[in-house]
């Protein structure tokens, strides 16, 4: 079948504002958890947009680790080129896409390390492979080869094995994005979809609904 044919008919679940929460960190909180019992798979896999200082866009996978109404935090190296692009412009847009349940939310905002603290926190609770992995990739930096990457595997083993744990990288910790905007995406019959969008103001959120 060509690619201009194929289409999905969505069955039209709805999202309406009589029933959907008027806080969208607890609107996300219940989709997501929806997500999980329909066990979509990398529930918590969102596209990460990030640009340059002059405006070129680049989108990645990432994972959220924890949100709650402070915004939704992943983790990843400060000096690859999504570090480097939220260094020069701190504007940042995750989405996730959880086709089972014909669902997306956009959530756009401002970005900022979380703490030292934090990151440990959470790096700590990282299995080993992950932890020295963390110190051995020089995320987005060309490599000569896989061996390289191996060779350089070798060593942070070897440089941390009389320690009980690897320390958190100093290149490496956790960002959290400061939601201004979150839309909740609902796919519908006849392709009229829901869409609400929510827009933070001064003491609290303004929930409006957008074409489709
Ligand atoms: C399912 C999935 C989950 C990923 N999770 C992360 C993550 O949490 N942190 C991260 O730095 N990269 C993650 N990656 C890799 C990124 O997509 C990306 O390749 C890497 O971060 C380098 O991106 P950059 O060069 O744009 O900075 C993940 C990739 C996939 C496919």
């Amino acid at each position: 079948m060509s690619i201009s044919n194929l289409r999905t008919e969505y069955r039209g679940g709805q999202l309406s504002e009589q029933t959907a929460s008027h806080d969208p960190i607890e609107q996300f909180a219940r989709w997501f958890d929806e997500a999980q019992a329909a066990a979509v798979r990398d529930v918590n896999a969102m596209s990460l947009a990030t640009a340059s200082r002059d405006g070129r866009p680049c989108t990645r996978i990432v994972l959220l680790k924890a949100f709650d109404a402070c915004g939704f935090v992943f983790y990843t190296n400060y000096l690859s080129r999504k570090g480097r692009e939220l260094q020069d412009n701190p504007l940042a847009c995750a989405l996730f896409f959880w086709g089972e349940l014909e669902r997306q939310v956009r959530i756009e905002g401002t970005v900022s390390r979380v703490s030292a603290e934090e990151s440990d926190r959470y790096f700590a609770q990282r299995p080993l492979d992950a932890q020295l992995g963390a110190w051995a990739s020089p995320q987005s930096e060309p490599i000569a080869g896989r061996a390289e990457l191996e060779e350089r595997l070798n060593g942070v083993r070897s440089r941390f094995s009389q320690q009980a744990a690897p320390p958190r990288p100093p290149h490496w910790g956790g960002y959290r994005i400061e939601p201004a905007r979150i839309e909740f995406w609902q796919g519908g019959a006849a392709r009229l979809h829901d869409r609400l969008l929510y827009v933070r103001e001064s003491g609290g959120w303004r929930q409006s609904r957008l074409a489709p």
